[in-house]
């Protein structure tokens, strides 16, 4: 059974090679889905390059990056999203592209010399390898971004935890994907020209939600969202989605913080179930305070006595209450 899955996985890739290799090097219409790329943001990039993007979105904008960062690209392709990258997070920044194609790493490669020359810096590396088990060691970037690359691989769970591993503490993933309205039948799973466009091998909304949220992201937030086709009564979505990787402390210790949810809903429901009423100050652990006074959630929440608001910082060195065990608005097991 394991192996006939490892062959399935194989073919499946070698499948999605071939189609890229090919599309590497003559521009495929049909890989093409609109993204949204401003005209600026794309001026110092080859047009060679700019023929041969694939993406379905644009996972370079949304504020997402800074100067001085390092970030890795799933699927790189022939490098469109890592020169935007490399002119946004500047000399001092660092941008790593990860794609298995051949020919797309050729062609990426190729113009990297020639973006260099006309930003003044080279700061793009592109590597060999596959995204569910990425040549990249843990905790190396800042941010991860990927753009229509996960609904291609056979296991999106391995996808996220490879994001996961690959993220510093604090580290953002902002990804472009397909995904699907409803579960798409086994017929056209075993579509594999179907699979390669981008179509077929894309996960149903909430359950590519819920392999980001397993792998141990918090705070996911859809950026933008817009139905790309339909095809036997299911919608292809592309989505653009934001998670944030925290720091996760074993303990609960509570040292008198409280959030409250200043809306606009009635409530707000967090990763660690806590129930937020609108209005009503609910007491947290540290933690938790400190998750809820960071972005993305800041905007909604106002935190007492939380680190960072020097003025409201209680004494860390006694805590009050230590839980690890479930109760009602705690953390739970393993807590915050
Ligand atoms: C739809 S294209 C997107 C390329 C690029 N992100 C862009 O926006 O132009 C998909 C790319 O992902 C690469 N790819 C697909 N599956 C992959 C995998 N499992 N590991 C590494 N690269 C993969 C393909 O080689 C191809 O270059």
């Amino acid at each position: 059974m394991a192996e006939q899955k490892n062959q399935e996985k194989n073919e499946t890739i070698e499948n999605v090679q071939s189609l890229y290799s090919e599309a590497a090097l003559m521009q495929k219409p049909k890989l093409c889905c609109p993204t949204g790329y401003a005209g600026d943001e794309t001026s110092h990039i080859p047009k060679e390059v700019l023929d041969v993007s694939y993406g379905c979105g644009n996972p370079t904008t949304f504020k997402v990056m800074q100067s001085g960062m390092t970030l890795v690209d799933l699927g790189s392709g022939a490098g469109i999203d890592c020169f935007i990258a490399s002119k946004k997070v500047g000399r001092y920044g660092k941008v790593i592209g990860i794609d298995m194609t051949d020919n797309m790493l050729e062609k990426a490669s190729r113009n990297k010399e020639l973006v260099a020359s006309r930003l003044g810096f080279d700061n793009v590396e592109f590597r060999k390898g596959q995204i569910d088990n990425l040549p990249v060691a843990d905790k190396t970037a800042d941010l991860v971004i990927s753009n229509c690359v996960i609904n291609l691989a056979v296991d999106k769970g391995k996808v996220f935890e490879e994001i996961h591993r690959v993220l510093k503490d604090e580290g953002l993933f902002c990804v472009s994907d397909i995904v699907a309205s409803k579960d798409v039948p086994q017929h056209l799973k075993d579509d594999k020209k179907l699979w390669g466009e981008c179509v077929s091998g894309a996960l149903e909304t909430s359950k590519y939600l819920q392999a980001a949220t397993e792998a141990g992201f918090y705070g996911l937030q859809v950026l933008k969202s817009y139905v790309w086709q339909a095809m036997e009564g299911i919608n292809f979505i592309s989505i653009t989605l934001k998670g944030h990787k925290l720091k996760r402390s074993p303990e609960c210790i509570y040292q008198g913080q409280t959030a409250t949810y200043n809306g606009p809903g009635l409530e707000f429901k967090d990763d660690e179930d806590h129930t937020f009423k609108r209005g009503i100050p609910l007491e947290i652990c540290m933690e938790t305070a400190k998750r809820l006074n960071k972005a993305p959630y800041d905007s909604f929440f106002s935190i007492s006595g939380v680190t960072g608001n020097k003025e409201e910082s209680p004494d860390c060195s006694t805590p009050t209450k230590n839980v690890n065990a479930k109760i009602e608005n705690d953390c739970g097991p393993g807590c915050c």
